[in-house]
């Protein structure tokens, strides 16, 4: 296994993908979108929003896409992911990435696909659709021909992804094997950049999730923002003002160990076991902390989402730029596989 820290030294060609899934939120931001600001600084960054991968397992309502997209990209820029420092691009704007997938289905064994992890669990897990399909099994041989086209050489991924990105480096060596020289191998074996999972839970203290209907949207106004934390629920103890609390029996106090200064969370902390404040005083110091960081990127959403035509302009910029690159590779691939016969 070949992981890696998520700041790498040198700059590097990095590449990362997500689906278009809705609206992101605040564990999105925390878990994901700030590694992608970190990385942007110092590496060439290529992100991309994964519409065909989208499909893969939605593939009987293909409207959820449309829906999704430019929401996501908007948030990506809200947050502040830069046009100006990373290429930000559209899956399926760059048809390339179908082209490299269909060559290397031709090299890849079944049963290297077969033993992916995320197959069977979320065949298992999605049991709603019928994921029996060619192009699910194929998947992650997709996200090798993703991240192979820019010959990246790190991939900021979650845990689950990165048997994906070692599939992907099986990959890369067998092309290499197969038709390279092995001094003059064609693709690099790219790394895990692995992101720590995030340690904010969601509104009710699982894991923040869209299905569970517990998160805070990075779009969403101050007051829904306002009204769904003052309605979390807290240490079941507490059921009068007077009643001491237990803060590791609460979510609330996790979200204070992310947001909170230490004069404020040993406050809370005393308080709350001393049964010195009430809840909604406890929460009032997070709000505080919440709306320090939510309203800017609210701000350049809703500036953002008034402006399309300056969103799509960089999204087609974005594409366009992901598509010499792309072409750049194919070309070599292409005489690779000796199809120098093509008029
Ligand atoms: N499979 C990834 C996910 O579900 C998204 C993705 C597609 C991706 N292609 C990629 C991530 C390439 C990294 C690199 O989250
Ligand atoms: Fe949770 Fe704060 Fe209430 Fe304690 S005081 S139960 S930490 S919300």
């Amino acid at each position: 296994m070949s992981t890696s820290d998520i700041q790498p030294k040198k700059p590097q060609r990095i590449l990362s993908g997500m689906r278009p899934t809705g609206r992101l939120h605040l564990g999105h931001y925390k878990g994901v979108l700030v590694n992608w600001l970190k990385l942007q600084d110092d590496h060439q960054c290529f992100f991309f929003a994964a519409d065909w991968h989208a499909l893969t397992t939605d593939y009987a309502n293909p409207g959820i896409v449309q829906q999704t997209i430019w929401d996501m990209l908007i948030d990506w820029l809200a947050v502040g992911i830069d046009p100006e420092k990373c290429v930000i691009f559209i899956q399926s704007e760059v048809p390339q990435h179908a082209e490299l997938h269909l060559l290397f289905s031709f090299i890849t064994p079944l049963p290297w696909l077969e033993r992916v992890p995320t197959y069977k669990d979320q065949i298992e897990q999605l049991r709603e659709k019928d994921l029996g399909t060619y192009g699910f099994l194929g998947y992650p041989l997709l996200q090798s021909a993703d991240i192979l086209m820019y010959r990246a050489d790190g991939v900021p991924v979650g845990e689950d992804q990165v048997p994906h990105v070692e599939l992907t480096r099986e990959v890369a060596r067998r092309f290499n094997h197969l038709y390279r020289k092995p001094d003059q191998p064609l693709f690099p074996e790219p790394e895990s950049l692995l992101m720590p999972a995030s340690k904010l839970p969601g509104l009710d203290g699982r894991k923040m999730s869209k299905s569970y209907n517990n998160t805070i949207e990075l779009g969403e106004t101050w007051k829904v923002t306002e009204q769904k934390v003052k309605t979390m629920p807290t240490d079941p103890a507490r059921v009068r003002r007077e009643d001491p609390g237990t803060p590791e029996k609460c979510a609330v106090w996790d979200f204070h160990k992310l947001y909170s200064t230490e004069d404020e969370r040993s406050e809370v902390h005393a308080g709350c076991k001393s049964a010195g404040i009430g809840c909604l005083d406890c929460k009032k110091v997070l709000l505080k902390h919440l709306e320090e960081e939510l309203q800017p990127i609210r701000q350049r959403r809703a500036e953002l989402a008034t402006h399309m035509d300056d969103v799509r302009d960089i999204v087609k910029k974005g594409n366009e730029r992901a598509r010499i690159e792309a072409e750049r590779t194919m070309d070599k691939v292409r005489r690779t596989l000796q199809m120098g016969y093509r008029v």
